[in-house]
């Protein structure tokens, strides 16, 4: 129910995410997309989930944003968006030793 989920989050609707890898896929010029034909670089999209998830912060003085929304630089559309941060550090721990941090999380 696309409406429901909207109305809980400001107006906006989670994403379908087994689209937002490939739709956010990044576009690069010449000539680093020629690099990554030997390379083999494809992880455009993944890597620009993992900088929207590590990439939350304070807004700078002097930048406005709406209200119910949350500054994130990264974040392809504008300078906030409706999601809130939805991982912190620590919220999951792993018996293995592993970080347990966004950075990790995320990855
Ligand atoms: C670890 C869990 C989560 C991940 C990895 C994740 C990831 C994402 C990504 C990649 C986007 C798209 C950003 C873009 O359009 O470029 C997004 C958008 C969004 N997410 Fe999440 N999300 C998570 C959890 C949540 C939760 C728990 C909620 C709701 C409580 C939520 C609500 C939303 C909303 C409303 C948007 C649309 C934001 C906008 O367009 O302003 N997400 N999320």
């Amino acid at each position: 129910m696309p409406e429901a989920a909207a109305a809980a989050n400001n107006g906006a609707a989670p994403p379908d995410f087994s689209l937002i890898a490939k739709a956010r896929g990044i576009e690069r010029g010449f000539p680093t997309f020629i690099f990554d034909m030997f390379t083999q670089y494809q992880e455009g999209g993944p890597d620009y989930i993992h900088a929207l998830l590590t990439g939350y912060q304070e807004a700078p003085k002097g930048v406005e944003i709406s209200e119910g929304t949350h500054y994130n630089p990264y974040f392809a559309n504008a300078a906030a968006l409706a999601m809130a941060k939805p991982i912190s550090d620590d919220q999951v721990t792993y018996d293995d030793g592993s970080p347990q941090t966004v950075e990790q999380y995320s990855r």
